[in-house]
């Protein structure tokens, strides 16, 4: 069976979770399968080094911190986190962003990558782009390149991509 197949089998969608109206994906039964999440990552590596190698992986709280060391390692690369506000010690970059359940607001640390770094942004899902767009400033703001996005899920009715036109948009299950 394929990789898009093996996903679409085990995500578990949630109504009206975390509030009413969204249909939320459950994606934690991935990790329960460790041939799917070896073969995810590995599936996203291929297509990020059909673009280019990278130097660093940013990860994304939380459910980007479950596939992103796993693809660093992959790619020989260094993994650097995005975490919610407050939770990263010494000085950092912040940035307040809207995603498709509301508003929230991210720290990079200041050192975390060098000017001109090679950078994918991985997250689990792409659904309104305020996520990963907000990621994006804050690699901006350290003067990294990011040259790709990389999510498994991909919600296409609320039109992420056009938040993140710029960059190119790696992703495997895409609902419409
Ligand atoms: C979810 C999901 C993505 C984001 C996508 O994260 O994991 O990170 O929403 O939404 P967007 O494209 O509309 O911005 P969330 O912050 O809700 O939860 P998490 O901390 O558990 O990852
Ligand atoms: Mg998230």
């Amino acid at each position: 069976m394929d990789i898009i197949s093996r996903l679409s089998l085990v995500v578990k969608d949630c109504p009206d979770f975390p509030r009413k109206g969204i249909l939320f994906k459950d994606i934690m039964p991935i990790f329960k399968d460790p041939d799917l999440v070896k073969d995810t990552c590995q599936t996203l590596v291929d297509k990020i080094s059909e673009i280019e190698k990278p130097d660093v992986i940013v990860g994304i709280e939380a459910r980007g911190f479950l596939i992103g060391p796993i693809m660093a390692q992959q790619l020989n690369a260094k993994f650097v986190p995005i975490r919610k506000k407050g939770k990263l010690p010494r000085e950092c970059y912040s940035v307040k962003y809207e995603k498709e359940y509301g508003f929230d607001e991210f720290d990079m640390q200041i050192d975390a990558l060098e000017e001109n770094d090679k950078v994918v942004i991985v997250d689990d899902l792409l659904a309104t782009g305020g996520t990963l767009e907000a990621a994006k400033m804050l690699c901006d703001k350290s003067g990294a390149k990011v040259i790709a996005h990389s999510v498994i899920f991909e919600l296409e009715f609320l039109n992420g991509r056009d938040k993140l036109k710029d960059t190119p948009v790696i992703s495997l299950v895409r609902y419409n």
